[in-house]
């Protein structure tokens, strides 16, 4: 399973191409199975039906604890870093966090959770959040995670699409100077959410918090009346293990589903050969648990590989901007795992923080989320990797469960900017507006899959029709990823961006019909076009045209766009305010009533020489209009 050589990379990935069956049923046999599979692979691309392993029996917790514990009962599994340097951490070894697991899962079959129940989790980013996780995954129920940052329309909307029974959230968190009440926000969700039977509330901040009778119970009061012998559940590899919802071209996020079998042995492997993991390494993932990167590349593909994951709590630039570096010298990480974004805004704050921290222990570097600049790479390989560790951009989405196009540390050569070439067993191929297929290098188009992986997406929950249309209908007999991707004259991938309706906000997925639906929520507002923009640190900023009923002044103006951030977060949360509101009088239609964003993607990029066609449009003249008062 481990490639330790670009010939052995070459040898598998032909392999794994000429008999994709063979190879992943050799990889798979590095796990445990309670009962084997009868067949490697059965799919279409037409429905889409994909299953993996089919017949195999297994549980990932097995896998990612019980499995290690005579080996590495005593290693650390989990280090935490809370938001307060001052705070004590914790590290949980692979012995206690097994006990803390089997505990939790005897307090969720204790308040009525069966196999196939959903499970909603909103937490911060404390040890308990991948404890509640993985419990889930003991007892066979679904877990649907949702980032702390998430408003509670948000939470309600995900809870009512797959139907949760419990909630597991805090009472608040910790981030930076900030206290976030999470059990508030969870109290204004459940107004809407009848399916809910039960909440279990952790103590983090001991903010005061209501609690239902009958319906919420503490953490820590249901922990003591239960004991740590709890056999992990027998699970098909195509049981649903988790739901992550997401955002696409349409107004309502998707529930994308993952199954048992397919998605461990993708993780896992993906894992050990893109960061080239090393046994004892300790792995920092900056992202948050919220997100498929920190499902895949904290949680379960490190814990699959007994590696050491750290959990941070808080912010990059609390205290101040040290505090990545900080953690990496105080915990000796290895492998550091973060976004563009992060890179980017922690430049700004100069190479002396930096020069402050050692970072010796640091072997390799992980990208992850969006494009990733050239100015951002050489900076994170000075200063940060010292030009001694390899840099690995990888590509993926919540869709694919783990990595797909990626260097593997130290055996791929690297080229700024490039996510390099497509893992074993995965085939991309560009196509154009017409689904043709792109030959040949020194070429670009729109990227799609044409054979399946072991962590491809099996649905979207509760509503397979979407799932075909959204990935599977575009271009018969592939999968689409929505971005759009260059082939260089040496075959390497550059991910260009997306190519729908779909924003990439500090490596966030926003779809822009969705902050769409939030502005025209706000009163006085009549109707509203949101485009990205290029912005220096978040990569995308969210650029809103917005007509309202009657004509502003400046204070009024002011004033309503404070208004309409303030909707935007109540209806979606902070991550989709917008960055900036243009008030317009009317939008650039085509007769047929179609925006045509092209035009407010230019006007928005500053670009306004050479708005191309627009003798189709209505009235051009409102053109002329938002180019006059563009920001
Ligand atoms: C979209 C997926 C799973 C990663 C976390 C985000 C963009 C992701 C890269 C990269 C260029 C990237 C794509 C993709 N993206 N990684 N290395 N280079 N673009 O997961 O929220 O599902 O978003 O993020 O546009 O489609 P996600």
């Amino acid at each position: 399973m481990r490639i330790r050589s670009f010939e052995e990379y070459q040898a598998a990935y032909q392999k794994s191409v000429e008999d994709p069956e063979a190879f992943w049923a050799e990889v798979a046999q590095h796990f445990q199975w309670r009962k084997p599979w009868t067949k490697t692979l059965q799919w279409n691309f037409e429905e889409p039906s994909i299953k993996w392993f089919v017949g195999g029996k297994l549980n990932i917790t097995e896998n990612c604890l019980d499995r290690h514990l005579a080996e590495r009962g005593d290693q650390p599994a989990i280090i935490w870093e809370p938001n307060d340097p001052n705070e004590a951490g914790t590290t949980l070894t692979y012995r206690m966090l097994h006990d803390q697991v089997c505990r939790f899962a005897n307090v969720l079959k204790r308040n009525g959770v069966v196999k196939g129940d959903r499970v909603c989790i909103y937490m911060p980013m404390v040890p308990e959040l991948a404890i509640a996780v993985l419990a889930c995954a003991r007892i066979g129920a679904v877990h649907s995670v949702v980032f702390g940052g998430f408003s509670a329309q948000s939470i309600a909307d995900r809870i009512n699409d797959a139907q949760c029974k419990v909630v597991v959230t805090a009472d608040g968190s910790y981030r930076g100077n900030k206290e976030v009440p999470l059990k508030n926000t969870v109290d204004d969700a459940l107004i809407a959410c009848p399916s809910v039977k039960r909440v279990i509330v952790m103590t983090r901040t001991r903010t005061p918090v209501s609690m239902i009778k009958g319906r919420d119970v503490w953490w820590e009061q249901e922990l003591k009346q239960v004991t740590a012998d709890c056999p992990a559940e027998e699970m098909d590899a195509e049981d649903m293990l988790f739901i992550l919802y997401t955002s696409g071209s349409t107004g309502k996020p998707k529930g994308v589903v993952h199954t048992c079998g397919g998605y461990m042995v993708y993780a896992a492997y993906t894992f050990q050969n893109v960061f080239q993991y090393e046994n004892n390494q300790v792995h920092f993932c900056t992202a948050d648990i919220g997100w498929i990167t920190g499902h895949s590349y904290i949680v379960y593909g490190p814990l699959a590989c007994g590696a050491t994951s750290l959990i941070f709590e808080g912010v990059p630039t609390y205290p101040d901007a040290g505090r990545f570096w900080d953690i990496t010298d105080k915990h000796n990480v290895n492998i550091l795992y973060t976004a563009p974004t992060a890179i980017r805004s922690l430049m700004g704050f100069g190479t002396d923080v930096v020069a402050k921290h050692d970072l010796s222990s640091l072997q390799v570097l992980g990208s992850v989320g969006e494009p990733i600049n050239a100015e951002a790479w050489h900076w994170y390989d000075d200063n940060i990797g010292k030009n001694r560790c390899p840099i690995v951009d990888t590509w993926w989405q919540t869709e694919t469960g783990g990595i797909l196009i990626s260097p593997l540390a130290g055996i791929t050569k690297t080229k700024p900017t490039f996510a390099t070439l497509p893992l074993p067993g995965v085939q991309p191929i560009l196509v154009d507006e017409n689904g043709k297929e792109i030959e040949g290098n020194g070429v670009s188009g729109n990227l799609c899959m044409k054979f399946p992986w072991p962590g491809i997406l099996r649905t979207t929950y509760g509503d397979h029709e979407r799932c075909r249309q959204t990935y599977f209908a575009t271009y018969p007999g592939l999968y689409f990823t929505g971005d759009g991707c260059l082939r260089d004259e040496d075959g390497y991938y550059r991910i260009t961006g997306r190519v729908d309706d779909v924003l990439n906000v500090s490596g966030h997925r926003i779809g822009t019909a969705e902050v769409e639906n939030a502005i025209n929520m706000h009163t006085g507002v009549v109707e509203s076009a949101v485009v990205g923009y290029p912005h220096d640190i978040k990569g995308q900023g969210i650029y809103a045209y917005v007509i309202t009923e009657h004509e502003l002044d400046d204070k009024d103006a002011d004033l309503t766009k404070r208004d309409i951030n303030a909707t935007v977060s109540r209806v979606i949360g902070p991550i989709a305010k917008p960055d900036k509101i243009q008030f317009v009088s009317g939008l650039p239609k085509t007769r047929s009533g179609k925006i045509m964003r092209r035009i407010l993607r230019k006007i928005a990029e500053g670009d306004t020489s050479n708005l191309g066609d627009t003798t189709t449009l209505l009235d051009p003249a409102v053109v002329e209009d938002i180019k006059a008062g563009a920001l």
